[in-house]
């Protein structure tokens, strides 16, 4: 199957708001590719431009060696899910599943075999007979993905279709489709505003922002080097604590200097302010014997979640800036009482004050 390629694709929409500014992605044949951003950020018109449900204003869309602004949403080849998956009322399940395949006249002892196949796939056997209406929201969910499926397209387009599900049940549909995706190896697109859906489903991520892109890589990879203040503040939860500070000159090297925090930096970085980033699963309770610096938190609140405790405290004294840490589960502090915690500043990350832009640290391998 043929890779999907953006180049410098904008959308500007009837009255000028200009909802995609330049986009280049080129996404691989059978990769799972998930558009994460905030709600306005250019999500859905880049996916409705791929399938050809809104026209391109600038730039290309190619799919494989075919170009395909001109072309045709129907001769595209792709199957498109929803938030809001429309199904046929009036219809059973396995007459909504049929439907396309009667419309492109697959012979129907085929057309039932494989709908049988992808209603086993999908758990959907024991509900063919039934209406629409007498299915909860993921069995419906389910339908749309099955109906998507029996398409046998060159890639799956799917926009927030986990949003209208309660919590259990998308954490359920978001490991079905994982699985699915592996089965049928074909490319898949997938839509959503979840950091948590984004870090579980995707092979790589592409942030966006404002209609641009911010970065694009495997989860693990933006998730341990985001490539500004606005990917480190999205990701995960609760995100890494972004602090105000500045670097200073020290000896042969710098150190970065945050409400009393002192983190020595490898090489001679550029005195200056700069915004110091610290994922709040960094630190622990114990010095564990490596280069650690002592860092300590003034409790505002602790949050128990069960497998783990949030810490929410101060930093340094009770006037010190917000910040929140991960605790192991059985960890307690009352409120004011200062909690010291040990940091491996090889983890810190740093990034320009005015622009957020991160600032590559280069430390020595150890
Ligand atoms: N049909 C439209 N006409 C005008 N503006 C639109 C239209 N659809 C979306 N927009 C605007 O384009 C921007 C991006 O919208 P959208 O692609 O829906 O974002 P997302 O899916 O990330 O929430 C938003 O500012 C939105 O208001
Ligand atoms: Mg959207």
């Amino acid at each position: 199957m043929p890779d999907i390629r953006l180049e410098q694709v904008s959308k500007v929409y009837p009255g000028g708001v200009t909802a995609v500014d330049a986009v280049s992605l080129d996404i691989r044949d059978g990769e799972l590719m998930v558009l994460l951003g905030p709600s306005g950020c250019g999500k859905s018109t880049t996916l409705r431009m791929i399938a050809g449900l809104e026209p391109i204003t600038t730039g290309r869309l190619w799919i494989g060696e075919r170009l395909m602004n001109e072309v045709d949403p129907k001769d595209r080849d792709l199957a498109f899910v929803f938030q809001s998956y429309a199904l046929f009322p009036h219809m059973t399940v396995a007459g909504n599943l049929a439907f396309g395949m009667r419309i492109r006249g697959v012979p129907r002892a085929e057309a039932g075999r494989r709908l049988q196949e992808v209603a086993a796939t999908l758990g959907l056997t024991e509900l063919l007979e039934r209406k629409p209406g007498q299915l909860s929201g993921g069995q419906r969910q389910r339908v749309a993905l099955g109906r998507a499926l029996l398409r046998d397209p060159v890639a799956f387009l799917l926009d927030e279709p986990l949003s209208n599900l309660d919590a259990k049940l998308r954490a359920g549909m978001r490991t079905e489709l994982i699985k699915l995706h592996r089965r049928v190896g074909r490319t898949m697109i997938h839509v959503t505003h979840d950091q948590v859906e984004a870090m579980t489903m995707a092979e790589r991520i592409c942030i966006m922002r404002d209609g641009r892109i911010v970065q694009v890589g495997a989860p693990m990879e933006v998730y341990r080097n985001p490539a500004d203040t606005f990917v480190a503040g999205f990701l995960a939860s609760p995100p890494m604590n972004l602090l105000d500070a500045r670097i200073e000159p020290e000896g042969a090297g710098a150190l970065v200097i945050a409400h009393g925090l002192r983190v020595p930096l490898p090489g001679a970085l550029p005195p200056g302010p700069v915004t110091l980033g610290l994922r709040p699963e960094e630190v622990t309770l114990a010095p564990d014997g490596a280069a650690r610096i002592a860092l300590d938190t003034v409790t505002q609140a602790v949050e128990a979640l069960g497998p783990e405790v949030i810490l929410v405290g101060a930093l340094g004294d009770p006037r010190g800036p917000e910040v929140s840490w991960r605790m192991p589960r059985d960890f307690t502090a009352a409120i004011g009482q200062p909690v010291r915690l040990w940091l491996d500043p090889t983890t810190v990350r740093l990034f320009e004050a005015k622009s957020g832009v991160a600032i590559a640290l280069s430390w020595p391998k150890p």
